[in-house]
């Protein structure tokens, strides 16, 4: 469903991906493991057309869609959660959840639904997303990717900074994100995640991927060597 080709994406004349190819599949959890500044968040944007591809070719939903204006793609039924918590403050909860063109018509059982899965929003959906805790505004950001169905969810170290309960909620919630049939691109450093939840890992570095695999066949070693964090 979503293939990259041998991708080289720039911000304006700045390279960061050399020669970059992934695929994800429908129902596939694919992680995109690497240490900070190697590419990971790039690789997302490359997807969501917000960077400039130079060379490669991105395919989703066997459409060539390189090059297209970046406000098309989410269309296409992509998710995105963007690194680090990003909600409107000054909006509440409820309009966080529906401001994508896509959630807008969204009913309010459908929105009960999804919100099941978050019992820390509860009763909040008036309240300004700025006021909630940090972990409780990467609630409501990964509330939104649920909320829109996607084809594709793009998710960037979603777990990052939360603590050990919010991070199994996290999980569960990209389970069942892949039980609904969506792939799932997760860009990560958390090697217990990672093993967790992916089907095949990639291992990106400075840009490029430098290894590919099926999750079983890495050992914990070897990710975590990667991320540069020892291991024996
Ligand atoms: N808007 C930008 N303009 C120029 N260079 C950028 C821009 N955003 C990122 N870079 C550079 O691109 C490289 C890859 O950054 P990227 O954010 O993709 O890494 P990452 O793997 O997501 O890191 P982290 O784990 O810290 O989020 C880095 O060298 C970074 O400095
Ligand atoms: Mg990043």
């Amino acid at each position: 469903m979503l293939k990259l080709e041998r991708v080289d994406a720039y911000y304006g004349p700045i390279p960061v991906l050399r020669q970059l190819s992934l695929r994800v599949r429908p129902g596939e959890i694919v992680g995109l493991l690497g240490r900070n500044g190697m590419g990971k968040t790039t690789t997302l944007k490359s997807v969501l057309q917000l960077t400039t591809v130079r060379r490669g070719r991105v395919h989703f939903g066997g459409r060539d869609i390189t090059g297209w204006p970046a406000q098309r793609v989410p269309g296409l039924g992509i998710g995105y959660l963007p690194q680090g918590r990003r909600v409107f403050p000054q909006m509440s909860v409820r309009e966080n959840l529906l401001i994508a063109p896509a959630t807008r018509g969204r009913s309010p059982d459908e929105l009960r639904l999804v919100l099941a899965r978050f019992p820390q929003l509860e009763g909040r959906l008036q309240q300004r997303a700025g006021t909630l805790s940090g972990g409780e505004q990467q609630m409501v950001a990964l509330a939104r990717v649920l909320l829109l169905r996607p084809r594709l969810a793009l998710l960037d170290e979603p777990t990052e900074g939360l603590m050990p309960g919010l991070v199994t909620q996290v999980e569960q919630v990209i389970r069942e994100l892949k039980t609904a049939g969506a792939g799932v691109l997760l860009a990560e450093q958390r090697v217990a995640t990672i093993l967790a939840l992916c089907d095949r890992i990639y291992l990106i570095e400075k840009g490029r991927i430098v290894g590919e695999s099926l999750a079983g066949q890495l050992s914990e070693n070897k990710l975590r060597r990667h991320l540069g964090l020892g291991g024996s």
